[in-house]
């Protein structure tokens, strides 16, 4: 492995981080970037804040020990419960956070009903609070928790009836009832499709990954660290089962 930094790391608890390197492979095709999903310990949204935050220093430790120059959270339940401490013990590295794309939502429906469906660790922790707290005041703002999401994605049925079956239930009660719905977990945009089927089409729905890759460039190119290519993907998971491995590149390649 390459010990200059010249890699991009890109961290989420499983296969949901997929979701936010599509989008900085589309902004910066020419970066190389070291993906590593903690899938043997996935899911991180149903842990105790204190357990996501080990397992987030536990897998931060190992991909920057392989030397890059930047780390991307592709998980909000991890950087709700861990950013800090991460930019507390790595000073000098560019660590960039995936949020609750609140800010978007309620820009395009300042007095707007808006669901945010997440996990219960980003739901329950201060620093949603305090995101939700500056667009309460003006829209209506529905904390949407969504259990069995992520387990049927990194069990590869994404795009199963049962699947389908499960966002249906989950999201019946907010029919009708919703002008945006910010996918706050990085592993909904991954079933937007079925989500945008089961609310139709009056519903926007918006997630963090497009504002995490402007971030990421913007970061990088202040720094005057970017790659000149050829750009690259290096695959990591930590159950090293090829499985998953093929599971991840399918998803990064699916519409
Ligand atoms: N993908 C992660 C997020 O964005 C959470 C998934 C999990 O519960 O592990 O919140």
């Amino acid at each position: 492995m390459n010990q200059s930094g010249d890699y991009i790391g890109v961290f989420d608890s499983g296969l949901g981080g997929i979701s936010v390197l599509r989008e900085l492979q589309k902004l910066m095709p020419q970066e190389r970037f070291l993906y590593y999903g903690d899938s043997a310990n996935a899911p991180y949204g149903t842990r105790s804040t204190d357990c996501v935050r080990q397992l987030t220093l536990n897998a931060a430790e190992k991909i920057i020990a392989q030397g890059i120059k930047a780390l991307v959270i592709a998980c909000n339940t991890a950087t709700a419960a861990a950013i800090t401490l991460l930019r507390e013990k790595y000073p000098e590295l560019i660590v960039i956070g995936i949020e609750p794309a609140l800010k978007p939502a309620a820009d395009l429906f300042p007095k707007g009903r808006i669901g945010v469906m997440a996990t219960e660790v980003t739901l329950r922790e201060e620093k949603f609070d305090t995101l939700l707290h500056r667009f309460d005041a003006d829209a209506t703002i529905l904390k949407i928790s969504a259990p069995g999401v992520v387990e049927l994605v990194e069990a590869g049925k994404g795009d199963s009836s049962e699947m389908k079956e499960l966002l249906s239930q989950l999201l019946a009660p907010y029919s009708g009832k919703l002008d945006a719905l910010v996918l706050g977990c990085t592993h909904y945009p991954l079933v937007r499709s079925a989500i945008g089927e089961i609310l139709g089409s009056s519903v926007t729905l918006l997630d963090g990954g497009e504002g995490t890759a402007r971030e990421t460039l913007r970061r990088l190119t202040q720094a005057g660290l970017l790659h000149c290519g050829p750009g690259e993907i290096r695959w990591e998971n930590s159950t090293g089962s090829e499985e998953m491995l093929a599971l991840s590149k399918r998803l990064l390649n699916q519409q």
